[in-house]
């Protein structure tokens, strides 16, 4: 074990029992996070349309675990598909935590960008999350307890051109956060965000100067290391735990010190 990394073993069985919808759970970020989730006790719905992303995080999957996940394959963008789904997740027994992770993020300038173009960027990034939050409010609600996080991005303070779309769904995003957060608390509800930096995951790979890159994002950084999917983790982890029950409405930036607020 890297001895900079948070060692989430250890705090195994904090999110025991609970019931976890988790979008894009088999990306980048989230494959890790949901074999942590699933070490910490919870049963999780891991949500994903990618079939040979899914395949991985089921091999990975430790044997005595295999029974808390659920792999959801399935595109976030048929609405109906989703709603039918979750009815069918939350029928019998409430959802307890929803991670709205999953995102597309193409990249041009923004006037070659066509409206439905943006359209379909904010169908999953933001309106996938909107479906997803409503259909597990009841259940959080009649119990008094839930909890919702929201994956934004670095992008939405700083960095990188030419994505417009994206940048504007996680400002939706965020936006959400303190809308929900403000209209959630009094069910005792919390909504956080979490905004990762620049992780070396696929986005990435498509650079044409790696050594150049991780560079330019080190210089930028606080903490002379890249960034790892276990980081966005422990913070993911933490947010769902009772321990994180008095912060709501917040954005907590998982980059390295790149960002300060
Ligand atoms: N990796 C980074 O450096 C970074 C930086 C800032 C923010 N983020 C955010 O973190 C989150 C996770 O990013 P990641 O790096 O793991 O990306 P990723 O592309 O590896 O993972 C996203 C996952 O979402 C899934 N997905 C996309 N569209 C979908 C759809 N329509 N239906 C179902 N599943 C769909 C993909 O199949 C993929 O597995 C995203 O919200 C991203 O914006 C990542």
């Amino acid at each position: 074990m890297n001895r900079h990394l948070p060692d989430i073993g250890t705090k195994a069985a904090t999110l025991a029992g609970r019931r976890v919808l988790y979008t894009g759970a088999a990306g980048g970020l989230g494959h890790r996070t949901t074999l942590d989730m699933l070490e910490a006790g919870a049963e999780v719905f891991a949500l994903d349309r990618d079939h040979t992303k899914n395949l991985s995080l089921l091999e990975d999957t430790p044997e005595d675990l295999a029974s808390l996940l659920h792999l959801l394959e399935m595109d976030l963008a048929d609405t109906k598909a989703l709603e039918a789904k979750l009815a069918e997740i939350t029928a019998d027994k409430p959802l307890d935590v929803v991670i709205n992770n999953a995102a597309i993020y193409p990249s041009k300038p923004f006037e070659e960008f066509s409206l439905d173009e943006h359209r379909a960027v904010h169908a999953v990034n933001v309106e996938a999350a909107l479906i997803c939050t409503k259909a597990a409010l009841p259940g959080m609600r009649a119990q008094g307890w839930g909890r919702v996080i929201n994956i934004t991005s670095i992008t939405l303070t700083g960095g990188w051109e030419n994505l417009a779309p994206y940048v504007q769904s996680k400002g939706a995003l965020m936006g959400l956060t303190r809308a929900w957060a403000r209209e959630f608390g009094k069910w005792g509800i919390t909504v956080n965000a979490i905004a990762p930096g620049a992780f070396p995951t696929d986005a990435e790979k498509i650079h044409p100067d790696p050594e150049g890159y991780t560079r330019f994002v080190l210089d930028h950084q606080a903490l002379k290391r890249r960034g790892d999917p276990q980081d966005i983790a422990a913070a993911i982890l933490f947010l769902a735990s009772d321990g994180a029950g008095f912060i709501t409405g917040q954005s907590l930036a998982v980059d390295g010190g790149w960002n300060m607020n």
